[in-house]
């Protein structure tokens, strides 16, 4: 793929022998309302239907005042390990609590001036391993806290050998960022849903019905929670975020209890259908490819310059809306009824199909209900010598 050259120099200062960019698509749904603004979404994915259906049941959601969201401070939890600590390591650490602190916000720079920096500090004793655990706690504002934290708490190093006697195994991030949580939830009345085939209200049951059996079969939960993926990894993506972070964080959160379980859950009370969702959700906007990708920069205009904190917010909103759509679709007229169009448009674009020639084989291979390669193929050169002539 052709690129140019100042993505050829962005990807060789992002990575190491790098050979060229990946574009993925980037699409933007329009009109989501979260708490009061309306918002559009830039995503980046290239799976078909996510921009759509979040466009969609984004409109669908405003008739009950859209989704209203919530997030924790922007708490990242580093990791150190120490071996060899002795009996009394926890104590000694414990005692040097206020000097852990002052090591690691000495470290963080401009983020204590910015409201940042340490926060709290807990240390356990693993029984198998015989390790000393550290968990640190910092508020890391507007990153990501990878780097920060793992910069902070190399500088812990040689004081915490030098205090319990023992070695350090590593200083490390934990992807869990269970302190760093967004939520989301909307009330929809439900004169406002609609599914072909189906009553308002029997829609609305099936939708819970179809959350519950995600709190209980951990093979439907890793669908369930896809499909909440595919709006918060897709925003992720496009504003230059860890998409495996992320994921890293949602995967484990979901089994924090033991069982496997769907991050959303839905309720029918009344005349209302109402969907939630929390979870943890660390996102940034400096740092990293956040900071130095145009594409990235330009999601965060468009989304309104958020601070992380506030983009955590809108991505859980949006991870909310795409579950709601997928459930929609699912236990109503099913999920391969908007999918074909894109499909078709792919068969059209691989066998040449430019332009507005794809339109044409779209709607030739819709009329005949047939999506193969060979009819795109002939639509494709009927179109052309119609054309032609
Ligand atoms: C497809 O990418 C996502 C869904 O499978 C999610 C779900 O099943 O809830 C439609």
């Amino acid at each position: 793929v052709g690129a140019d050259p100042v993505m050829l120099d962005l990807a060789d200062v992002m990575v190491e022998s790098a050979v060229g960019v990946m574009p993925v698509p980037l699409g933007v749904a329009t009109g989501v309302l979260i708490d009061g603004r309306t918002v559009d979404v830039p995503l980046a994915v290239e799976e078909p239907s996510v921009v759509a259906a979040l466009s969609y049941a984004g409109r669908l959601l405003r008739a009950g005042g859209g989704i209203h969201t919530w997030a924790s401070d922007p708490v990242m939890t580093a990791q150190v390990f120490v071996s060899q600590a002795g009996r009394r390591g926890i104590e000694v650490l414990e005692s040097r609590r206020d000097e852990i602190a002052s090591v690691v916000d000495s470290r963080l720079g401009s983020l204590v001036a910015r409201g940042g920096g340490f926060r709290d500090l807990d240390i356990l004793a693993l029984p198998r391993t015989g390790l000393l655990r550290l968990h640190l706690h910092v508020d890391v504002r507007d990153a990501m806290g990878a780097n920060v934290l793992n910069t902070a708490t190399e500088a812990l190093r040689s004081h915490l050998e030098e205090w319990t006697g023992g070695r350090v195994l590593m200083c490390i991030l934990s992807n869990s960022a269970r302190r760093r949580s967004a939520g989301a939830e909307f009330a929809v009345p439900l004169t406002s849903l609609r599914a072909e085939g189906l009553g308002r209200r029997e829609l609305a049951e099936r939708i819970v019905l179809a959350s519950d059996l995600a709190q209980e079969d951990a093979d439907r939960a890793v669908t369930h929670n896809k499909g909440i993926m595919n709006g918060i990894s897709s925003l992720a993506l496009a504003t230059g975020n860890d998409t495996r972070a992320v994921e890293a964080a949602a995967h484990a959160w979901a089994a924090r209890d033991g069982l496997y379980r769907g991050l959303s859950q839905y309720r029918l009370e009344g005349e209302e259908l109402s969907g939630r969702l929390e979870m943890p959700l660390p996102v940034a906007t400096v740092g990293g490819a956040v900071s130095v990708h145009p594409a990235a920069r330009l999601a965060l205009a468009v989304l309104g310059h958020p601070n992380a904190t506030e983009l955590s917010r809108i991505a859980v909103a949006v991870g909310l809306v795409q579950n709601f759509a997928a459930l929609r679709a699912l236990v109503s007229e099913g999920i391969q009824k908007g999918h074909m169009h894109h499909h078709a448009a792919r068969l059209a674009f691989q066998v040449g199909a430019r332009g507005a020639e794809i339109q044409r084989v779209v709607e030739g291979l819709t009329a005949a209900g047939t999506y193969s390669l060979d009819a795109a193929g002939l639509l494709l050169s009927r179109e052309r010598q119609e054309h032609r002539g």
